[in-house]
């Protein structure tokens, strides 16, 4: 068993780094910003895990293919695994093109969901490669899952899936909102799992298939650590030790 520690887990928000209201379209100027701090600041242990925008949840929004409806269809398992290497692929040169040493780890080929719906996530070589100096970048996919064909893995799942296998200190997801809203529109500093289901925090839109923001925040109730939600600009701030925008705890 291959031990490391300090682990820090950067979930990158599909919305941040593509533009979700125009298929498979990047968001260039925020996926070269986010590398360029990354590159900066770039702490001991880095996982990056990244979600797929407009490029994985277009293509499952057309099948109707969600984290619990699978798809029997190897067609469709292909455009929306392929539309998922394509954005993940373009994540590895840009953060090769700034000296970021990244290699990328494709959910399909190693994990599954069993037929109570759990998860695995096998997580010895994603050790191995940290352990050698590399920053693997995972991405939310489309998987194997018992009864149902394949379905969706949300990046937010990977990231909470692999704070439990791997022994994970800081957790930090940039997103497109400064943190998580109140009524008012203000940042909530701190937040319990059980005070979001009482404020008015919604799903977002139709070609978001894994839940929005609510279901963000209800998926990081099952990471070992706090977990920080914040936008693009504080993400060098995380990076540095800080906790901006949200805490959920
Ligand atoms: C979605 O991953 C992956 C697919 C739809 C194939 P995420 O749910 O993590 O993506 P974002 O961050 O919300 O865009």
């Amino acid at each position: 068993m291959i031990s490391i520690e300090p682990v820090t887990l950067l979930k990158l928000g599909g919305s941040v780094i593509t533009k979700k209201d125009q298929p498979e379209t990047l968001n260039e100027t925020n996926l070269r910003a986010a590398a360029t701090v990354i590159s900066n600041h770039r702490p001991k242990n880095l996982i990056v895990v990244h979600g797929g925008g407009s490029f994985g949840h277009f293509h499952a929004s057309n099948f109707d293919v969600t984290v619990e409806s699978g798809t029997p269809n190897a067609t469709e398992v292909d455009i929306i695994h392929s539309s998922m290497i394509n954005l993940c692929d373009t994540v590895i040169h840009t953060f090769h093109s700034l000296n970021i040493p990244a290699i990328p780890i494709h959910p399909l080929s190693v994990a599954w969901r069993d037929s109570n719906s759990v998860l695995h996530f096998p997580s010895q070589h994603i050790l191995s490669l940290l352990e050698s100096g590399f920053v693997p970048v995972v991405h939310g996919d489309i998987i194997a899952t018992a009864k149902e064909g394949a379905t969706i893995v949300s990046g937010d799942e990977i990231v909470t899936n692999l704070s439990n296998s791997i022994s994970t200190n800081r957790i930090g997801f940039c997103t497109l909102t400064p943190g998580v809203l109140d009524s008012s529109g203000n940042v909530i500093p701190h937040l319990s799992p059980h005070q979001q289901k009482e404020s008015s925090i919604t799903h977002s839109s139709a070609t978001d298939v894994t839940g929005g923001m609510a279901g963000k925040v209800n998926e990081l109730a099952n990471a070992s650590s706090p977990v920080s939600i914040f936008d693009l600009p504080n993400l060098e701030a995380f990076l540095k030790g800080n906790n901006p925008g949200t805490l959920v705890q």
